[in-house]
């Protein structure tokens, strides 16, 4: 097992440039530090935050199906592994996987998720690479001859992004994953205001503790200066784009001071941190076609319009 550092040195502007623009935003990767990681497993263990749920049983469900499609000796390639909870499941399902790639940007739980499966299946070639995986990296070849290589998607991660950039990391993927790759992707769809905002703002506050999070990492790692109590997390439905929008409020008029540079924020002015895009089938198809994806099969549950679509490269080569 070995973890490697990749692309974590970065060019920081991205908070400087984000918080220049109109309306302020924050890149949302800076939520995932140790403390955050660890936030949003919780949330996905409140009664509000449906997907995660949802997509266990579509997976308890359909994993026999597919697995055998993927065939023996896998490669498992999970970009955002987080605490590998579905991973384990997936894993256990298919037919002696050959070898398991991590990538994900929070380097303690990247180390810890590695280390476990690597203890519980001996077997398997685990990797783990620290990374942005938004951002070009390279992937080590498997050590031995492995099957085919599948990408796992999972958690809705795919409508945390811009559906271009969308587009951009999956068409990356698909050169991963090879001529005869396969993605299996979980994504959440559309359903009632209320729902949505729940999910993103449940009443323990844990996803507010979440949100604001990204504040303290920035205070630790840039020498911000963030005051934690000047901000409300608040959660949006913007129904024209189709997307929950994650905000901070500024509470007040008030000036932030990230390293050398500083900022004025208007009372009741937005910090914008994240989105999930909530897609419909026919937005996803398309998102996947433009990254070169060939949609095989589409699994639904009967109540939500979660959706979990196994795909195969659409190129030859
Ligand atoms: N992929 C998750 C989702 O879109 C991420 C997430 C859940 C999230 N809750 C959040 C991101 C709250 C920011 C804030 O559902």
């Amino acid at each position: 097992m070995s973890v490697v550092a990749r692309q974590l040195a970065r060019d920081e502007d991205d908070v400087i440039a984000g918080l220049r623009s109109h309306p302020k935003r924050l890149p949302c990767r800076l939520l995932y530090d140790a403390i955050g990681a660890e936030l949003f497993e919780r949330i996905t263990q409140t009664d509000a935050y449906y997907p995660t749920r949802t997509e266990q049983a579509l997976l308890d469900a359909y994993l026999p199906a597919i697995a055998r499609e993927v065939g023996p000796r896998a490669r498992v390639i999970e970009p955002g592994s987080g605490a590998g909870i579905k991973t384990r499941r997936l894993l256990a399902k298919l037919d002696h996987p050959a070898s398991y790639v991590a990538i994900d940007v929070s380097r303690e739980q990247l180390e810890h998720t590695a280390t476990r499966l690597h203890q519980e299946q001996p077997d398997l070639e685990v990797e783990a690479i620290a990374a942005d995986f938004t951002r070009a990296f390279t992937l080590p070849a498997p050590r031995s001859t492995v099957g085919r290589s599948l990408v796992f998607f999972p958690g809705s991660t795919i409508g945390n992004f811009e559906p271009f950039d969308a587009v951009a990391f999956l068409r990356r993927f698909q050169r991963f994953a090879g001529p005869r790759g396969l993605l299996l992707l979980g994504a959440d769809g559309t359903r009632e205001r209320d729902v949505l905002v729940r999910a993103y703002d449940d009443e323990q506050g844990v996803t507010a503790a979440f949100n604001t999070n990204l504040l303290a990492h920035l205070n630790r790692a840039r020498g911000a200066n963030f005051d934690l109590t000047a901000f409300d997390h608040r959660a949006v439905w913007n129904e024209l784009r189709s997307r929950v929008e994650m905000h901070l409020v500024s509470r007040r008029a008030q000036t932030v001071r990230v390293g050398n540079e500083s900022f004025e924020l208007a009372a009741g002015e937005p910090l914008v941190t994240e989105y999930a895009y909530k897609h419909t089938a026919l937005a996803l198809r398309s998102i996947l076609a433009a990254a070169g994806w060939r949609v095989r099969e589409v699994y639904t549950g009967a109540v939500h319009p979660m959706r979990l679509w196994l795909c195969e490269s659409a190129s030859t080569r």
